[in-house]
């Protein structure tokens, strides 16, 4: 397991792990807790990170790799390089107004951000301050109706992608987040405790809960008027996961938006050819970053069936124990189009803000570039399973 707290770190961060060791210095415990955790005993949180390392690379050598092109086409946009900034939950409570300062980030390197359901940003601040809308990703909420109007607004900053996260019908126990009493329904004490924990980390207090810029969750105000605090916003939240969607429900989410429409939470090929026939774009191969149900398979072990099932209807993404360069060249070799960084953004936001981020972004980009030449390949789109080592 390569997640050690205790990393030591240089002079400068130079890694991913750099990042999330520095996030842990600076962050409260519980919101550390709650961008390093998984669920239940965090079986499936570790072998999406340990089943990447496991795969091994095939080099090859004496080929002409002086052009190396790891730009690709997903979903009808140019990126240049196959990374997108994963949707994060809460992303505005680690660092100022984060989903901006990461959004930013992700222009600059020519990446996208997906602002999640449940940012602190809302998805207008966030579109008014790049020139590159964001994706958009949404639950399916009970209050169809609230979900409308954010497909609505979605649209109306002319948001590309719409992301229907499906992975939440039920809700994983995050053993972390019950540790550190976070959520609604918590004693005093440990309303108190939470409280210390926040104050007693100076550098996030001068950083984050800035006069005049509410932490509240900026897509969520006109369902919780009034509210003030997260936790009002977690109660409604929580309540509003909703079990009984089916593929069916595909429909109603085609009749509100007309753009492309991917499915986040797929990790089943079934599955995947269900999503294909109801007419979605691509899929998202995820177990929500181990966040969900454990004991299911890494991400890495699923993608390749999908792949196999869908691949040649549906833009196959991936996300799931990224962490470097080569981590996004193993899943490309295995037939994604694309892969998402959930922590790896998260962390490098909390640490340093948008420089952190771009950092990152810049870091794995000169990965990829290097595993392009010591693999034999010239372009990252046309890699295959043939830059593995006994795939
Ligand atoms: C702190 C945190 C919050 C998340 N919030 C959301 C969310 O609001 N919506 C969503 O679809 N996925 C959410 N996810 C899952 C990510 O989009 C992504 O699937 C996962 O982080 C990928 O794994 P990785 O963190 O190992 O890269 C969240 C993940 C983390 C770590």
């Amino acid at each position: 397991m390569r997640l050690r707290p205790d990393r030591p770190l240089g002079l400068a961060p130079a890694t991913v792990l750099d990042y999330r060791e520095l996030a842990r210095r600076r962050l409260p415990r519980q919101l550390f807790d709650y961008i390093d955790g998984g669920a239940y005993e965090e079986a499936t949180l570790r072998s999406n990170v340990n089943d990447l390392e496991r795969l091994l690379l095939r080099q090859v050598v004496m080929r002409d790799v002086s052009k190396r092109d790891p730009s690709v086409e997903v979903l009808g946009q140019q990126l240049t390089v196959p990374v997108i900034l994963a949707p994060v939950g809460l992303g505005g409570m680690f660092a100022r107004r984060a989903e901006v300062q990461a959004a930013r980030a992700a222009e600059r390197a020519g990446v996208p951000f997906i602002e999640s359901t449940v940012s602190i940003c809302s998805i207008e601040e966030v579109a008014g301050a790049t020139s590159t809308p964001p994706w958009f990703q949404l639950y399916v909420m009970r209050d169809r109706g609230y979900a409308e109007d954010l497909m609505a607004r979605a649209r109306a900053v002319k948001a590309p992608v719409l992301v229907l996260t499906v992975d939440l019908a039920v809700v994983g126990a995050r053993r972390r987040d019950i540790r550190n009493a976070m959520g609604p329904g918590v004693s005093t004490w440990a309303k108190l405790a939470r409280g210390l924990d926040l104050v007693s980390h100076p550098r996030w207090v001068r950083d984050v809960p800035i006069k005049g810029q509410p932490l509240t969750f900026g897509n969520l105000e006109k369902a919780v008027p009034g509210a003030r605090s997260p936790d009002a916003f977690r109660s409604w939240v929580d309540a509003q996961f909703d079990p009984s969607v089916t593929w069916d429900d595909i429909a109603w989410v085609r009749e509100h938006w007309d753009g492309r429409l991917v499915v986040k939470g797929v990790l089943d090929p079934e599955d995947a050819r269900r999503a294909v026939e109801v007419g979605v774009d691509g899929v998202i191969v995820s177990n929500h970053g181990g966040r969900q149900l454990d004991a299911v398979p890494s991400t890495v072990r699923a993608l390749p069936a999908i792949v196999d099932t869908v691949g040649d209807r549906a833009e196959v993404l991936v996300d799931g124990g990224v962490r470097t360069g080569l981590d996004v060249v193993k899943m490309m070799a295995l037939g994604a189009k694309a892969v998402l960084i959930g922590r790896a953004w998260a962390w490098a936001v909390a640490a340093r803000g948008e420089p952190g981020v771009r950092h990152v972004l810049r870091v794995m980009k000169a990965d990829i570039d290097v595993a392009l030449g010591l693999t034999g390949q010239t372009s990252i789109a046309e890699i295959d399973r043939s830059a593995l080592y006994n795939p």
